[in-house]
């Protein structure tokens, strides 16, 4: 076990940092307040490198590691969790799941513009009655000669109204149940693909989320991810990789939460001495610092593992469920410190506790990670 980071991760999670510092804290507040999509960031963390992390040179990727881009996310969502969504959306789901299972002509096609951030992915899994209960897909997608014909709703899509490209699940046998569910590479200009409303959100508001529509969305078949029938594996395998973005998404909104904090304490005066010398402000940092550490711990493991090639869809779902819950505690607590300045705009924490939310709620909830978590242990697997 080796807990020192290579100089290339340094050197990632730097420029990571003076990315975000430079060119998205400065619009961070107002773009939350007027729930504005940040073209123009997307478009740099593209030509830095930063959508297509783990994509291979070979299709105009980074070539990284998990850990780097965990490393890089952290730093993004720090400062803003609306662009690391974003990220994450395009790099560990659309990405990941085009570079793993898609045919060469679908990877010289799609991923090496997606890598490159010149175009820009979304991942449709979730139906306005299909959110965990994922199985219960309605889109269908009925073939004919060499197209397939799509009719349905998607909910909730990251990306939903920015997109260029969507992987999208839809049923192409309804009698094989979850067996019978395909992925397809939708493009937005494809006949009978619409986009619904953009959702006014509490949290995460400069990240655009949607609803979609598919009216005989005419999809050509050499479009099909992986093959038919393997659109749910599909899904719950690239969910995995997702999962670890998530974590570390919540990760960095829980650091900023604790970072803020001290900061604070130490400039905050009460009783004639700054709060940090107070021994109840002294217990929240040190819980706070710890469940940041821990949460750490379990995402750089599940990053490890994922890298090494083992298993890893327990520790992505243990490092999800912490970090989003820590993520929670932590913007709470952080207001705390605050006290009636918490609860205002003036100061970040209040966006951090509506930022956090989400990481509970997206790419698997916290009930279905323990769901993932209690059948691997009871499967032994
Ligand atoms: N990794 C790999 N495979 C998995 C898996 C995992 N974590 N979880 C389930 N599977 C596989 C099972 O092995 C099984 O495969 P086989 O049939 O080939 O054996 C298949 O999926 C079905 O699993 P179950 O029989 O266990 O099905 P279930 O209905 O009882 O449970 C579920 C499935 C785990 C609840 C699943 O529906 C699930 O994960 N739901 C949550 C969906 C989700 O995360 N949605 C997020 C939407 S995307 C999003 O948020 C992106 C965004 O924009 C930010």
């Amino acid at each position: 076990m080796n807990f020192d980071f290579t100089e290339d991760h340094l050197m990632i999670q730097q420029s990571a940092k003076e990315f975000a510092q430079e060119a998205i804290a400065p619009s961070a507040v107002e773009r939350d307040i007027k729930a504005e999509y940040p073209a123009e960031i997307v478009k740099q963390l593209g030509e830095l490198g930063f959508m297509g992390m783990m994509v291979s040179p070979d299709y105009g990727g980074a070539g990284l590691d998990t850990l780097s881009y965990v490393l890089a996310m952290i730093e993004i969502s720090k400062v803003d969790a609306s662009v690391g969504v974003i990220m994450s959306v395009n790099n560990s789901l659309v990405c990941y799941g085009i570079e793993k299972y898609g045919t060469d002509f679908i990877k010289e096609k799609y991923l090496v513009p997606l890598a490159k951030g010149e175009k820009l992915g979304a991942f449709c899994l979730s139906e306005p009655e299909a959110g965990s209960d994922a199985t219960n897909q309605r889109t269908i997608a009925d073939k004919k000669d060499n197209f397939y014909f799509l009719n349905g709703i998607k909910n909730w899509i990251t990306n939903g109204h920015s997109a260029d490209y969507y992987l999208v699940m839809a049923t192409t046998d309804k009698s094989k149940g979850h067996k019978g569910i395909s992925t397809f590479v939708v493009e937005k200009d494809f006949e009978g693909f619409g986009r619904g409303k953009k959702e006014d959100k509490l949290g995460i508001r400069s990240s655009d989320t949607s609803s979609l529509t598919f009216e005989n969305c005419k999809v050509p078949a050499e479009n099909m991810l992986w093959e038919e029938g393997k659109g749910f594996n599909f899904a719950m395998n690239t969910l995995n990789g997702g999962r670890i973005g998530i974590a570390a998404q919540a990760i960095g909104i829980a650091e900023a939460s604790f970072e803020a904090a001290v900061k604070y304490a130490k400039e905050r005066k009460a009783f004639g001495n700054p709060i940090a010398n107070l021994q109840a402000i002294q217990f929240m940092l040190s819980d706070m610092a710890t469940k940041v550490d821990c949460a750490k711990l379990l995402t750089f493991k599940a990053c490890a593992l994922k890298d090494s090639g083992k298993p890893y869809f327990k520790e992505a779902a243990m490092a999800k469920l912490y970090s989003s819950k820590v993520a929670v505690e932590n913007a709470l607590d952080s207001i705390q410190v605050h006290g009636g300045y918490g609860y205002v705009r003036e100061y970040l924490v209040e966006r951090y506790l509506r930022d956090a939310k989400i990481t509970e709620i997206y790419e698997g909830t916290s009930e279905i990670q323990k769901l993932v978590i209690a059948r691997s242990l009871i499967d032994g697997k």
